[in-house]
């Protein structure tokens, strides 16, 4: 290669990277979400993977849902026993310290995941639908061991401007939740930021999953 081809492929290599760093947050092909649908396999797992690609059955319901009392949570809701224990424990700890973090959604059905669809599809449109609501099948909510919370301003969607919240983000992992859908990993979740959700998986993989900054798809590309 000579010095003026040399010099050319230089100038080729800076544009890529240059064009690479103005486009990064453009789907130039598009993505893959509800694409190539496969069926959960493990629905009863507590690191069962739900997701724009991971659908679960729609007769799936955990045998072991539990009410969690309600001075944690809203009227009747329920989680599965380990998830409802450890929501428990969080919730109680926290109002040790004076903080209020209240289950306002936990299990959700098939069905009414589905009229929650519709139903923002209806209000809001299908592009807000889609990136806010799962679809039916496609929602954690039905697993039993997702919960969406609120804090003292009792609003779960402003549970991030709560006295809870940073609390919350720091500790969850301690009971065996983590936040499922973080600020800046939306291409990879499928879904906005969701400060209110969390997700039960356990003390040990909570663990590895907060410190070292994963989603849950993160974690199974790393470790599963
Ligand atoms: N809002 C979450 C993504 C759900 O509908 O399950
Ligand atoms: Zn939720």
């Amino acid at each position: 290669m000579n010095e003026k081809t040399f010099k050319y492929a230089i100038y080729i290599v800076i544009v890529i990277l240059i064009l690479l760093f103005y486009t990064k947050d453009i789907d130039l092909f598009g993505n893959n979400f509800y694409k190539n649908i496969k069926p959960v396999d493990n629905p009863d797992s507590f690191v069962v993977l739900v997701n724009k690609t991971y659908q679960l059955n729609e007769n799936y319901v955990p045998n072991d849902l539990e009410t969690i009392s309600n001075f944690y949570a809203y009227e009747n809701k329920q989680l599965r026993k380990d998830a409802k224990d450890a929501f428990e424990a969080l919730s109680k700890d926290a109002s040790i310290l004076g903080y209020r973090i209240i289950a306002t959604s936990t299990y959700r059905d098939f069905h009414y995941q589905k009229k929650l669809f519709e139903e923002y599809t209806a209000t809001k449109g299908k592009e807000y639908a889609l990136e806010c609501s799962a679809k039916p099948g496609h929602s954690e909510h039905q697993t039993g061991l997702a919960v969406d919370v609120a804090g003292s301003n009792d609003d779960y969607d402003d549970f991030e401007n709560s006295l809870e919240f940073p609390w919350m983000k720091e500790n969850a992992h301690l009971y065996g939740f983590i936040l499922r859908y973080p600020k800046g990993k939306e291409k990879i979740t499928g879904f906005k930021y969701e400060p209110w959700h969390y997700r039960y998986v356990g003390t040990e993989i909570a663990k590895i999953i907060y410190e070292e900054n994963l989603t849950l798809e993160e974690y199974y590309d790393k470790y599963l």
